[in-house]
């Protein structure tokens, strides 16, 4: 055994006690009642960086929650590692639905439960895990390392948008490790070459002036909420064709193998989808393969409609405006600004008549697509390949890191998304998780992979 492995095996309870005092943290980025949980979770990392060996580390304050950012350069002839993840975490509702607190992390069959025990603190936690290994038993570092942990990713991650526009010359690397994406299974690991990107906005419908009795008035008022379910019905039908025009003809920027990869489904992804969503039915467009609607197609979804009454009981009102939270996702080469245009023209054509509509973007970030012939991703390969002694399949993945797409286009540097999540996480739901076993073979292969690419 070597050292690095002997370390790792003497210290993994105790990097497992310090996950669970970071997850204590309830750094809730999108909620302003936690903004002091989201900065104590900065300086616990912070701390942590410091104490693994790192000199150089700072808060770098945005006009949201802080960044982190620590750097380890020592020798100009290695190559520098940017290494990037958030400490924030998405709210823990429905509070109901954990069965144990999701900010009173709890292993039960090798997993870990909590809110951010996969997004992204456990993820995290491992790379640090990684490098206190290294330093440890080494006494420096295999290759020159920045790190940059964000608050704010879980909602929209305005401030390192800012940060990495104005200050990407601070941030010179050779490439950027990403550890916040999933993998096919612990016994199939995979590498991420494509995300999709993100828009998020928000529609609200006005009709009447004020709230109205149902009884005088139904039959003639204006019902906002119903007039938001013909808009949906009109932009998303049942065929799961998303009805704006300017995506009808979006290119399919896939290689004949990726096709192939698609419509063939050699992992039995769908199967996995099925029993991880509990349904025996996959809805949207049948045109295209359940891994291409889930990898690379445009999606709208709406994720939640306010206004009128949902207390308990019954109240007849027409509410007097209502509002839903939508979100698209996009393939790398659109441009989301744009499409926000295309979605607002939309939104405008398909409302019913008497209505008066907003529609806000709330924030959005480019979709990324990673080209797989670069020393980086074969080195990562090759680490993922020893560790599970299984070579990685390269896949695409529907969720979104928009600070990913600013990397690589402003740092120009090859972006490696090698997470060591599950697709059966659960993360942003309830009982969120991280297998323990996950997060071992998470530090060995971080650790494989920086002694990898020293030279
Ligand atoms: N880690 C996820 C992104 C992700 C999800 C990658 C699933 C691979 C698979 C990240 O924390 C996330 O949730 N991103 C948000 C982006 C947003 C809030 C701007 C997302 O995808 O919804
Ligand atoms: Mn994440
Ligand atoms: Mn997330």
């Amino acid at each position: 055994m070597s050292k690095a492995t002997i370390y790792m095996e003497k210290n993994f309870e105790r990097f497992t006690d310090e996950l669970q005092q970071w997850l204590r943290v309830p750094s809730i980025s999108a909620l302003p009642e936690h903004k002091e949980d989201v900065r104590a979770a900065a300086e616990w990392v912070e701390k942590k960086l410091i104490g693994i060996g790192f000199q150089e580390t700072t808060l770098i304050e945005t006009a949201g929650h802080p960044m982190v950012y620590a750097e380890y350069r020592h020798d100009a002839s290695q190559p520098t590692l940017l290494i990037y993840g958030h400490y924030d975490v998405q709210p823990a509702d429905p509070l109901e639905e954990w069965l144990s607190p999701p900010f009173e992390p709890q292993i039960r069959d090798n997993n870990m439960y909590g809110r951010g025990a996969s997004d992204d603190k456990g993820q995290v936690m491992l790379v640090l895990a990684a490098l206190e290994t290294l330093l440890a038993t080494t006494g420096t570092l295999p290759i020159n390392v920045r790190i940059l942990l964000e608050g704010e990713e879980e909602s929209g991650g305005a401030g390192i948008d800012q940060y990495v526009r104005q200050n990407g010359h601070k941030l010179a690397a050779d490439a950027v490790l990403i550890c916040d994406t999933h993998m096919v299974s612990t016994r199939q690991p995979s590498l991420i070459n494509g995300l999709r990107g993100i828009l998020y906005g928000e529609v609200v419908v006005f009709g009447a002036a004020s709230d109205l009795h149902s009884g005088s008035y139904g039959g003639v008022a204006p019902n906002p909420l119903h007039a938001l379910c013909l808009l949906f019905s009109r932009l998303k039908g049942e065929d799961g064709i998303i009805n704006i025009p300017e995506l009808m003809d979006v290119a399919e920027e896939v290689s004949d193998d990726e096709k192939t990869f698609f419509n063939d489904d050699p992992l039995g992804i769908e199967r996995c989808l099925k029993k991880e969503m509990g349904v025996d039915r996959l809805v949207g467009d049948l045109r295209h393969a359940p891994l291409e609607r889930l990898g690379i197609r445009p999606t709208f979804e709406v994720h939640g409609i306010r206004g009128g009454f949902v207390g308990e009981g019954a109240k007849t009102v027409i509410p007097a405006s209502a509002l839903a939270k939508v979100s698209m996702r996009l393939p790398a080469y659109l441009d989301t600004g744009e499409v926000f245009g295309w979605l607002e023209k939309a939104i405008v054509a398909n409302m019913p008549k008497g209505y008066r509509v907003e529609v806000r973007n709330l924030h959005s970030g480019r979709g990324i697509s990673v080209a797989a012939d670069n020393p980086f991703i074969q080195a990562a390969s090759d680490s993922l390949a020893h560790v599970y002694g299984t070579k990685p399949v390269f896949m695409r993945e529907g969720g979104s890191i928009p600070v990913a797409a600013l990397f690589d286009s402003i740092l120009e540097v090859p972006v490696i998304l090698m997470g060591f999540g599950l697709s059966d996480d659960g993360a942003h739901g309830p009982n969120e998780k991280f297998s323990m076993d996950q997060f071992r073979l998470g530090i060995e292969a971080v650790v494989d992979y920086l002694v990898r690419l020293g030279r």
